[in-house]
């Protein structure tokens, strides 16, 4: 057969099977599958992309302690030179241990200076809201007043203003007011007034707007809600890479659970490995709060003393272990206790019931120069401790969290559960969906900790993005008795200083807006049963196109007699730069290609193209050796692709994913509610009909995330591109549903029974 005619012959196949595409889905209500495990689904709560200083933590003074910068108060400027002043900071004579520095004001004359902070790029006021100020102050020699107000921008307008003092005593105290702004401006700005001669010192200058749940020291009402939103049934805290910290110019700055408690200006602050200081405002005690205040289960990683550049030696861990023993005595311990006294003390007097730790963060690679350092040893010395004292802790054990798609637990300590993380493409996570079908029911259980995809996202995280991990998480639901627990990562991202794409929940000073993969969470976590019920799909093969196509030989492209039997090949000599290997070339917008050396000579990365849009369904994390002579080949066989380098197999994958929808059902221990989720990633609409055996229906409504094109997102500029709509209620014909999706489609229908 010519290539023509062979593309004709595909093509009327093709037709046949679109006029008849409709998937049938049956399930049988009376059967029960496994058991779902109550901590599906939850989050992660990581300070990353100022996801705490700049975001939930609602402070909204920037530098309130002049800790920042050690030669200059930055984020503070004088709003006029009319007055002559000293600014300076000084590291003498200080509030307390814990501040370092403090800023020194002098007016040699008598006068005014306006003293203004521009907050985390802009301080969101809001009409008749009240604004809680304090700072602490003392006089040298200053005689003369103190005035706050909000103000605009350039300082001209004024919000709001009070008078705070008219007199600063000569030593240490604590000056509060309220303001009370007649205007709304998302990026405002605080201005102490300091009215007098003479000098006097100031640190610790904090601004809260009314905070989610009211809570002294809480956090923006608007993230926290969102968190709230996720029903999230558990939260991991406090990282992630923040739990590891790192070695930033000489000084390990890591997290310290017993330096974020009580007083703010009685905190250490530390140099966040994401680049930023983290005054952890938001500290042990509030992370705690947060879980409760959310009804999830708090999840504590604790660092494994691996930091990013170096570790302690993995047989002295005594502090670090003593320190996890501490925290879980904070969290759960009674007055009796030494740090359950302090929880007390702290305004907690009921436990928080921190009942699962994680031991260590990503620490367990393969490739040991990834922040890994004999992380079995480690993690026994942890295990054994936590055990002894607290038996009802589960334990977490990290697994290799990059390059491998199959970690694995390679010790013989005991552990519960272990966490896998991944950061892939749309197509890995969609042809992952039975990946934890096969996973041994007799083993320790599964936490995907972090996931999300981070390729092919767009600019922000596309609905792609979103139903890539939406058929992953079917996958998980499906096994919710092995995969006990998820959560993608990361949560927050501030516009202003992004160290980390894609996010779910996007903000600036007065804004914010949600990725599609945030809807997916939400409505995942939102419409879940207790049991799984085994869903049976027919007819779902993928709508694959077949067309004429071309493949590599050396630099030629060659066409191919038969489009699904071929071998394309090129020998090459690495000079460097990215080298390809094409096969399925129809023109400069659909084609496959093998990439060799690629992002940086990290991965192969093996791409189909399709209109212009990449889709990587296969990696692997491996350099190629400069000056070195490769022979690369691609195979194709029937739609299997097996991709060789000098003779040994990297990649054998399907071209195309397996089936064209995906889905997942649940059923409540009642048996009065299941549900249903159906993605259809593809670009083509596609009718499933649904046979629900074995129980009546009563109601079936249907929710529906879907967008013109799968690269649709959401933006500050286009907020709601993509959200769910309530698509109201299916028809009901007897046991049948029949539903009509379209491309790129989440439908998650609620069955009432
Ligand atoms: O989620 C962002 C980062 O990714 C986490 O800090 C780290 O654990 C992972 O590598």
């Amino acid at each position: 057969m010519n290539v023509k005619l062979y593309h004709t012959a595909f093509l009327a196949a093709l037709f046949t099977l679109s006029a008849n595409a409709q998937v049938k889905l049956d399930i049988n209500l009376q059967k029960r599958g496994a058991k779902i495990s109550d901590l599906h689904h939850g989050i992660f709560y990581e300070d990353i992309n100022h996801a705490a200083d700049g975001g939930l933590y609602a402070e909204l003074v920037r530098n309130r302690s002049f800790e920042d910068n050690d030669s200059m108060p930055i984020y503070w400027r004088l709003l006029s030179e009319e007055t002559k002043a000293e600014l300076s900071l000084v590291s003498d004579d200080l509030l307390n241990d814990v501040q370092k520095q403090a800023l020194r004001i002098g007016l040699p004359e008598k006068g005014e200076i306006c003293l203004a902070n521009e907050g985390f790029w802009g301080i969101n006021v809001v009409r008749d809201q009240n604004y809680r100020l304090s700072f602490w102050a003392k006089a040298e020699d200053f005689k003369g007043k103190i005035h706050a107000s909000l103000r605009d921008h350039d300082g001209y307008k004024i919000y709001a203003q009070t008078l705070v003092t008219s007199k600063v005593k000569g030593e240490w105290t604590r000056y509060t007011t309220e303001l009370r702004p007649q205007a709304n401006d998302g990026v405002a700005q605080l201005v102490l007034t300091v009215e007098g001669k003479g000098s006097l010192r100031l640190d610790m200058v904090s601004l809260f707007p009314p905070t989610f749940k009211g809570r002294a020291n809480g956090l923006r009402p608007e993230l926290a809600q969102l968190m709230a939103d996720l029903k999230p049934r558990f939260m991991r805290f406090p990282g992630g890479c923040f739990v590891e910290g790192e070695l930033i110019n000489g000084k390990l700055e890591e997290f310290k659970w017993k330096t974020s408690l009580g007083p703010i200006e009685k905190r250490a602050g530390h140099y966040n490995t994401w680049r930023y200081p983290a005054t952890n405002g938001i500290g042990f005690h509030e992370m705690l709060q947060l879980a409760e205040d959310l009804g999830a289960e708090p999840l504590y990683v604790t660092s494994v003393g691996v930091w990013h550049g170096g570790f302690a030696p993995h047989d002295s861990l005594d502090w670090y272990v003593q320190d996890v023993l501490d925290a879980i005595e904070y969290a759960n311990g009674d007055a009796s206790t030494q740090y359950g006294a302090m929880r007390i003390a702290n305004g907690h007097p009921e436990p928080f019931n921190l009942r699962m730790v994680e031991i260590g963060n990503e620490n367990y690679q393969q490739n040991v120069k990834q922040q890994s350092d004999h992380y079995p040893e480690r993690y026994i010395q942890f295990y054994r401790a936590i055990k002894a004292k607290y038996p009802y802790v589960t334990i977490v054990g990290n697994v290799e969290a990059l390059g491998t798609d199959t970690p694995s637990w390679r010790n013989e300590h005991p552990v519960d559960v272990v966490d896998e993380h991944y950061f892939r493409s749309p197509r890995w996570f969609i042809d992952q969906y039975n990946k934890y079908d096969t996973y041994p029911r007799d083993r320790h259980k599964i936490y995907v900790g972090e996931y999300a995809v981070t390729r092919e996202y767009g600019v922000n995280g596309n609905l792609n993005a979103a139903l890539g991990e939406a058929v992953y998480m079917l996958g998980m639901e499906h096994n919710g008795d092995v995969v006990v627990m998820n959560s993608y990562a990361p949560m927050f991202k501030n516009e202003n200083e992004a160290k980390w794409n894609p996010d779910l929940i996007h903000f600036d000073s007065d804004k914010v807006f949600v990725t599609p993969s945030y809807h997916v969470q939400k409505l995942f976590a939102n419409y879940i049963g207790d049991y799984d019920l085994p869903c049976v799909m027919q007819n779902n093969a993928f709508p694959a196109e077949y067309y004429a196509v071309a493949y590599s030989r050396g630099d030629s492209l060659l066409p191919a007699v038969d489009p699904s039997n071929y071998m394309a090949s090129r020998r090459f000599r690495y000079d460097g730069e990215e080298v390809k290997v094409y096969y399925h070339f129809r023109d400069t917008k659909n084609y496959g290609v093998w990439n060799l050396g690629a992002d940086d000579n990290h991965r192969y990365n093996l791409e189909l193209h399709t209109n212009g849009l990449a889709s990587t369904f296969a990696y692997r994390y491996r350099p190629l050796e400069k000056g070195q002579w490769y022979d690369a080949c691609i195979k194709l066989d029937n739609d299997t692709i097996l991709c060789y380098l000098n003779g040994e197999l990297n990649h054998k994958v399907a071209l195309y994913p397996k089936q064209w929808v995906y889905s997942a059902a649940s059923i409540t221990a009642d048996g009065k509610t299941a549900y249903l989720k159906v993605v259809n990633p593809s670009g083509k609409p596609v009718i499933v009909d649904i046979d629900l055996k074995g129980a009546t229906v009563k109601q079936a409504n249907l929710i529906r995330l879907t967008s013109q094109y799968g690269t649709d997102e959401n933006s500050m500029a286009d907020k709601e591109r993509v959200k769910p709509a309530d698509m109201g209620s299916l028809p009901v014909n007897g046991s049948n549903l029949r539903l009509e999706m379209p491309g790129y489609a989440l439908d998650v229908i609620e069955i009432t029974l």
